[in-house]
C-alpha cells in the first residue's frame, strides 16, 4: 500500500462510445459493440499516445477489457521512445472485490493501479498481491488524489474510458481536458441501459457551451472531440 501525494495532474482525455440516444451499453449481460473496426484502430493510437489508461471497477467487472495496446507497430513505436509497450492500467474502486483473473490483471505486461477507499484498502491489496499496486486513495476516494498520485508516478497523459460513474466524476469535478465522443448509428431505446453520463452539475451548459475542435466521420460512426479546457492544444 503506498500513500498518495498532493501536486499537478496528468492531462485527461476521456473517450466514450454512446448510441444516438446516449446509451453507452445495453441492459443485456453481453458486451454492446458502438464502435467499429475503423474506430477501434483510432482508439488504439490514441491510447498509445497515453501514459495511462483508467476505467472504473464496473466496466472492468462488467466489460472484463485488456486495455493493451493492440497495433504491434504502435506498440514497437512505443518501445522505440523507451515507452513500456502498453501504457499504465489505472482503475478506481470503492469496495474492492475485484477479480484477480480479470484480463485488467492478467493481460499484457503494464503496470497496474488499483486507486482503493480506504476501508477497503487491507482486503484488496491481499486479493491482488503481485498484480497491481493498490493505493490508499483517501474516504471517500477522491479521484483528484489519484491524478496527484499519478502524476507523482509520471503520468503526463490519462485516457479515461469509462463506465458512465467514472466519466460523470471527472466531468462534473472539472478534471477533463478533452473529450472525444463516438456516436454509433443505432438506438438502445432501453431505460436499464447506462447511459454516457448520471446527472451531476457539469460545468458545460446551455450557459456556459464546450467547443467542438473537430467532427470526423469514421465508417459508420462520427467522432465529436470537444475542448474542456485551456489544456486542450486546440482550445
Ligand atoms: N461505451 C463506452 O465507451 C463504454 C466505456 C466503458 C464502459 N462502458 C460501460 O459502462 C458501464 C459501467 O459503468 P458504471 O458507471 O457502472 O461503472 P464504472 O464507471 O466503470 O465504475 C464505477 C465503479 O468504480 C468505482 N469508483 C468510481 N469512482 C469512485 C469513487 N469516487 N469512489 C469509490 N469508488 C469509485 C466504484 O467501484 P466499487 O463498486 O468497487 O466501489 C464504482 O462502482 C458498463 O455497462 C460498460 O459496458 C461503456
Amino acid at each position: 500500500m503506498d500513500a498518495v501525494p498532493a501536486g499537478p495532474r496528468p492531462y485527461v482525455l476521456l473517450s466514450c462510445a454512446t448510441s444516438i440516444d446516449g446509451y453507452i451499453d445495453d441492459a443485456t449481460g453481453q458486451r454492446l459493440l458502438l464502435s467499429n473496426a475503423d474506430d477501434l484502430a483510432r482508439v488504439d493510437a490514441v491510447r498509445a499516445g497515453c501514459d495511462a489508461i483508467l476505467v472504473g471497477a464496473g466496466t472492468v467487472r462488467r466489460d472484463d477489457p485488456r486495455l493493451v495496446i493492440r497495433s504491434e507497430r504502435l506498440r514497437r513505436a512505443r518501445m522505440d521512445r523507451g515507452l513500456p509497450p502498453s501504457p499504465v492500467k489505472v482503475t478506481l474502486t470503492g469496495r474492492g472485490d475485484l477479480d484477480p483473473s480479470a484480463r485488467f490483471f492478467t493481460v499484457g505486461d503494464a503496470d497496474r493501479i488499483v486507486y482503493c477507499a480506504s476501508p477497503a484498502v487491507a482486503k484488496t491489496s491481499e486479493v491482488l498481491d503481485g498484480l497491481a499496486t493498490v493505493v490508499d486513495a483517501g474516504d471517500p476516494l477522491d479521484p483528484a488524489r489519484a491524478l496527484a498520485d499519478l502524476a507523482g508516478r509520471g503520468v503526463d497523459r490519462l485516457m479515461v474510458e469509462g463506465g458512465g460513474s467514472v466519466h460523470a466524476q471527472f466531468l462534473t469535478a472539472g478534471l477533463a481536458d478533452e473529450l472525444h465522443l463516438v456516436v454509433a448509428p443505432f438506438f438502445v431505446g432501453d431505460p436499464r441501459a447506462p447511459r454516457f453520463v448520471r446527472d451531476g452539475p457539469f460545468p458545460w451548459h446551455p450557459g456556459r457551451r464546450a467547443r467542438v475542435v473537430e467532427a470526423r466521420q469514421i465508417g459508420d460512426v462520427v467522432l465529436v472531440r470537444y475542448a474542456l479546457s485551456e489544456r486542450c492544444p486546440d482550445a
